[in-house]
């Protein structure tokens, strides 16, 4: 079989090899692997910036956004030859941490946890692979075309579930959400938004191709003239910052009404410095009662949480975030940044 795989801290390894298909060990399902999403942080590990291979090898196999279509499963596993399923991102730290303990491995306290296709095991970018069955996730037939969105709605749907716990610490019932860049991410915060019925504005800074239509099928404000005026027009209680980058992430903190809420879900480079009033961001956190937050990851109840939102949306519209799919065979085109890219997916069964 084929599989994508890199030499993680090293630039321009990645590389599609032929391997042996792996062999499901007790408890595992065996997986024709359908589509592998492309996201932000497979090119970072493809730059050779992030990343661990497995102990013991010099290569990972990249790829955490998954769907695949079940070939063997283990007697009374609840899975059956032909299901559709989505592999989980992490795995618990082996110590465990209290958190990890609580299979709330997504908030992992000592950093032990591993990652699929990120640190230290292999991804889900091959033409079969394995998953344990009690970190397999059963997806709808009906959401076949858009399955391979549910791991990164799964990080939206631990997002949402921070703010409200957040919110929830005083009267909390917010009126509007401001959500930066209109990535997938983005796009998948303001489809929560919308349907809780919030007023929804997001804020992209490009003013053509495919973003703005998605924007406006979902019912939802778009802003691309400036940062400033989106914040104006959304007067936000939440504001959920999907770019990461720098001086837009401080732009959000500043941006909140009182009781205010920023949830940080962008990974940044380091190195880039950006000039901030400290004393008027801390005046502002304090006199408002702000609270700005990072989140990362999810657990398997905020997949079962995602499965629920994207049952929920519109398939159409669903279908529209994946704006490219590319073959196998022709990976690396997944990995260049065309102009009208939301997701990016390749094909898995491309032969
Ligand atoms: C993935 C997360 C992962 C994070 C950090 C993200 O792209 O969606 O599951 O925890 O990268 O490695």
């Amino acid at each position: 079989m084929r599989a994508l795989t890199i030499a993680p801290g090293r630039k321009r390894s990645l590389e599609l090899v032929e391997t042996e298909e792996p062999t499901p060990a007790a408890g595992e399902l065996l997986v024709d692997g359908l589509a592998l999403g492309v996201c932000g942080t497979d090119k970072d590990l493809i730059a050779g910036e992030y990343g661990w291979a497995p102990p013991g090898s010099d290569r990972l196999v990249l790829g955490h956004e998954s769907l695949g279509r079940v070939r063997t499963a283990p007697e009374g596993s609840g899975f059956a030859p032909g299901d559709l399923v989505v592999g989980v991102v992490r795995r618990p730290d082996p110590v465990p941490c209290g958190a990890c303990a609580h299979g709330e491995f997504d908030s992992c306290r000592n950093g032990g946890y591993v990652e699929r296709g990120i640190k230290q095991l292999d991804g889900y970018g091959s033409e079969v692979w394995t998953v344990e069955a009690g970190y397999a996730v059963k997806i709808d037939p009906a959401l076949s075309e858009v399955g391979v969105l549910l791991e990164p709605m799964s990080v939206l749907a631990k997002a949402w579930e921070q703010i409200d716990r957040i919110g929830g610490r005083a009267w909390f019932e917010p009126r509007s959400v401001l959500v930066t860049g209109a990535g997938p991410i983005g796009l998948l915060a303001a489809l929560v938004g919308a349907q809780r019925g919030l007023d929804v504005h997001v804020y992209d800074h490009n003013e053509d191709g495919p973003k703005p239509k998605l924007a406006a099928d979902l019912g939802v404000a778009y802003h691309h003239e400036s940062m400033e005026a989106a914040v104006a027009k959304a007067e936000p209680d939440i504001v959920i910052e999907a770019t990461g980058a720098p001086s837009l992430v401080f732009d959000a903190i500043g941006a909140t009404s009182s009781f205010g809420i920023t949830c940080l879900t962008g990974v940044s480079s380091s190195g880039r410095k950006v000039g901030v009033d400290a004393g008027e961001v801390n005046r502002d956190l304090v006199l408002e009662n702000d609270v700005v937050f990072g989140t990362v990851n999810a657990n398997l109840d905020h997949y079962a949480q995602a499965a629920r939102y994207l049952a929920a949306a519109d398939r159409d519209w669903l279908r529209r975030i994946i704006t490219r799919r590319v073959p196998l065979r022709r990976f690396k085109e997944a990995f260049q940044g065309q102009r009208g890219d939301v997701k990016v997916v390749i094909d898995l069964q491309d032969a």
